[in-house]
């Protein structure tokens, strides 16, 4: 990990245990109604495997592991991994994994049918959302649900939501890159202007007898 992603882990743990209480639906509307999009669009099957890529505290993938056959959850933050895996095993989840693991590289070697990621990709500049969307499609999955800070406006809005040091993309650059990376994309629902899910098809999926 190299010295600005080691930072970014380490504040994330040291904020891993109030995380999911500063994150409810009261005092973060726009970001629980992404995060319920984004589950609600990945619709997994029972033998699906999904992969939650920046996965934090586990909110996306344990919604998921009620649906899906496997779920493997990946982070840089060894706090908010632990924080995970600890509402794992008191709920009795079984189905559902946590670990290390960087967007570019994601430490899996397992078949991946779906891909999600929730308010995390916009941590990477752009080259790297590049290099990390390119990462996904060589996986393979049929589908890749990406919730996200956005700019479905003006890429400079006056009022911006976020602090700076956040790299927020705009949708048109998202959508290109996914394009560029073997992905159609099949929605591309608003949240906010500086808010959205998008969802994308992969053109070459692998063949699957009951998909
Ligand atoms: C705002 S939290 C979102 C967590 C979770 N997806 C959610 O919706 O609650 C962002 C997460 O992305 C992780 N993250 C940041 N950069 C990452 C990277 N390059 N690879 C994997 N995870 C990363 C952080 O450690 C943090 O847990």
């Amino acid at each position: 990990m190299n010295e600005d992603l080691q930072d970014l882990a380490e504040r994330f743990s040291q904020i891993a245990d109030q995380y999911d209480e500063k994150h409810t639906s009261e005092t973060k509307p726009i970001y629980n109604a992404c995060a319920s999009l984004v589950i609600e669009q990945a619709d997994p099957h029972p033998d699906d495997v999904v992969l939650d890529l920046g996965t934090g505290t586990g909110l996306i993938a344990l919604a998921l592991a009620e649906n899906a056959g496997h779920v493997v959850g990946r982070d840089i933050s060894d706090g908010m991994i632990a924080q995970a895996q600890s509402k794992a095993t008191d709920n009795g989840l079984e189905n559902v994994e946590f670990g290390y693991g960087e967007f570019c590289d994601p430490h899996f070697d397992g078949d991946v049918d779906i891909v999600v990621s929730n308010f995390a990709l916009h941590h990477l500049p752009d080259e790297k959302k590049r290099e990390a969307i390119g990462a996904i499609g060589t996986l393979g999955p049929r589908r890749f649900v990406l919730g996200d800070a956005m700019f479905f406006g003006s890429a400079d809005p006056e009022e911006p939501l976020f602090d700076h040091g956040i790299n927020v993309a705009t949708v048109g650059m998202l959508v290109d890159v996914l394009t560029d990376e073997g992905f159609t994309i099949t929605a591309a629902e608003r949240v906010h202007d500086q808010v959205g899910v998008l969802i994308a098809e992969h053109r070459d999926e692998k063949p699957s007898a009951d998909h």
